[in-house]
């Protein structure tokens, strides 16, 4: 199949109405979208990125009103949440509404939802005209797509269409929060940090290992570079002689590996990590050193995640 990089909006959710799947922009990372009333649809987006079949996806709206075509409960919490942050880079879960098929949640009985910011997400959302699911933009395992030019690196020939829009403003995934139970639970950390959550519905619980059962996603490989990544407290424990080629991410230059990047702050390391792995594959590097976040306030919670993740290699 050749994959056709797109600027038109029209021509892209022209592809969703048909009953295809398309890659496209949001603040937070890439994603890969089918019409999510159509199972068939969807099914092409597991074979496309090699998804396993336990992981549900989220389901992206352009208007909160949306929201009471795919549910058919939404929580007190779960509303106050959707007021205060949609749209933006929260995942809220409801229950689902029966147009749902069960391959969307991976027969959970609970559906994941989500309107973005982007201004060019919106739009394309719209012009498709049905709510639209879709996971990262990557290859399964691999790490998200924060630019059409990296959809293209993991997906060029298994997808018909890729919308080109501005790299990712965010460069992380969306926090998912679980407002089914109480307390509620994040079942990912991510772009909105937790202290803005607890301000609008109180405590909620983060657990330090999640089961299976809560969130499948979260048992998966995740978000690894072909390279070992190995995470240290500062830039100078990396070691002065090197045997293999290696590269550095942390606040300080790192004279030592091949190449390094330094980020102003925990917004833009978080921003630019991904682009970073990706960049370490395409050199061939064998090691990375990464720095860990001082604490877990703010974006650095969502940060240190897919860093452990990442050099967990699962
Ligand atoms: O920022 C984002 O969230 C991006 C953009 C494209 O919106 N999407 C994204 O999707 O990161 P994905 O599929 O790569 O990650 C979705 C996560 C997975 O960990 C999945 O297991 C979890 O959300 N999830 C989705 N629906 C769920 C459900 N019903 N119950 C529990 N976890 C769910
Ligand atoms: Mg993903």
């Amino acid at each position: 199949m050749k994959t056709l990089a797109t600027s038109s909006i029209d021509r892209a959710a022209r592809e969703i109405k048909s009953g295809g799947i398309v890659a496209f922009p949001t603040e937070t990372v890439y994603g890969l979208g089918a019409n999510a009333f159509d199972e068939n649809a969807v099914r092409k987006i597991f074979i496309a990125k090699k998804r396993p079949s336990d992981n549900p996806l989220i389901v992206h709206i352009w208007n909160k009103e949306q929201l009471f075509d795919v549910s058919s409960e939404i929580s007190p919490k779960t509303l106050a949440l959707v007021e205060r942050f949609f749209p933006g880079p929260l995942s809220v879960l409801v229950k689902k509404s029966a147009s749902i098929p069960d391959i969307v949640t991976a027969g959970l009985p609970t559906v994941s939802v989500r309107m973005p910011s982007s201004p060019i997400a919106l739009r394309f959302l719209k012009a498709c005209g049905v709510p639209v699911a879709a996971p990262s933009a990557n290859l399964s395992g691999k790490p998200s797509s924060t630019s059409w030019k990296h959809v293209l690196q993991d997906l060029d020939g298994r997808i018909p269409v890729v919308l080109k829009g501005p790299n990712s403003k965010f460069g992380l995934e969306s926090t998912v929060i679980n407002c089914t139970r109480d307390p509620p639970v994040i079942l990912r950390p991510g772009a909105i940090p937790l202290e803005e959550i607890e301000k609008v519905i109180g405590k909620v619980v983060v657990p330090v290992k999640l089961r299976r059962t809560l969130s499948p996603g979260m048992a998966h490989r995740h978000y690894s570079p072909k390279a070992r990544i190995v995470l240290v407290d500062s830039v100078n424990e990396v070691p002065k002689k090197l045997k293999e080629s290696a590269a550095c991410i942390g606040f300080e230059e790192c004279h030592n590996a091949d190449f390094s990047a330094v980020p102003e702050n925990y917004t833009e390391y978080a921003r630019i990590l991904y682009d970073f792995l990706r960049t370490c594959d395409e050199r061939n590097v064998k090691v990375i050193y990464a720095e860990k976040p001082l604490d877990k306030k703010g974006i650095s919670r969502a940060l240190y995640d897919r860093l452990i993740r990442a050099a967990a290699g699962k």
